[in-house]
């Protein structure tokens, strides 16, 4: 089976209602990025970094896997295929993707605020001002916030550097170092990148769908199927 490598990022999730960060009406319109997504916000105001993620959590549980998600696992029957994601939701995994690597976290676990290793399930309850981890440590998001390393960077890259292809799928390649994921790619590995408005990028073998997610992952679907079993 051929190997492939997916990289997915917001827009990934928009058609499942999920919003996008930098789109006009994103997440980053209503809330500045560093009160809730860095470490200093975390620092400065820990209840507003916590009901922003409770409120994201709520959101989630009423979201669904859109077919986007439902076709990147079905191609595992063809490929063998591995998701990173920059998502921090948890549509992948439910649509039965297998093989996923969350660069910036996981919605659905907390960890202590001391021992990030010290991670535990959640799902979609909220995490509250006085829970504490097993550690006795307030209990934070097991989110990578801005200032944070990105643990799962180095599996990625020997994934995007085994790919004998790499899809990228709704992401402004604006944060890295996941944006700088594509840069592993072999020369000679084809590149599908789909967004209905593409960030730039400069490559051989560049094939791009201008497309949503959904409607682009389906004609790519056909694309894989008819010239690269
Ligand atoms: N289908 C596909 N792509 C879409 C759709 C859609 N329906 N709607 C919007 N897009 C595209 C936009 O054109 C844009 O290129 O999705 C991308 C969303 O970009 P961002 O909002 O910047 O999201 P992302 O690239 O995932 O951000 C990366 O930044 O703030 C951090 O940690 C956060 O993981 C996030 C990272």
């Amino acid at each position: 089976m051929k190997k492939i490598v997916v990289l997915t990022g917001a827009g990934m999730s928009a058609q499942s209602g999920i919003s996008t960060f930098r789109d006009s009406g994103g997440l980053w319109e209503n809330h500045p990025v560093r009160q809730v997504a860095s470490v200093e916000g975390w620092y400065s105001d820990p209840k507003l970094m916590l009901s922003f993620y409770n409120q994201r959590r709520t959101d989630l549980k009423k979201a669904k896997p859109n077919k986007g998600h439902l076709i990147l696992a079905g191609l595992e029957q063809f490929f063998d295929i591995g998701i990173v994601t920059q998502n921090v939701d948890d549509l992948h995994e439910r649509a039965g993707s297998t093989r996923i690597l969350h660069l910036h976290g996981e919605l659905t676990k907390a960890r202590s605020s001391e021992n990030p290793d010290l991670i535990t399930e959640i799902g979609y309850e909220p995490v509250h001002w006085g829970d504490k981890a097993a550690d006795g440590t307030q209990l934070r998001p097991h989110i990578v916030w801005f200032g944070e390393p990105v643990p799962e960077m180095s599996k990625a890259i020997q994934w995007t550097r085994e790919a004998e292809i790499m899809i990228v799928v709704g992401t402004s390649l604006a944060v890295y170092p996941a944006a700088g994921l594509i840069d592993y790619a072999s020369g000679n590995t084809p590149l599908f990148l789909i967004d209905p408005k593409p960030a730039p990028v400069r490559r051989n073998h560049l094939h791009t769908i201008t497309e949503k997610a959904v409607e682009g992952l389906e004609k790519l679907e056909k694309i894989l199927i008819d010239n690269y079993l």
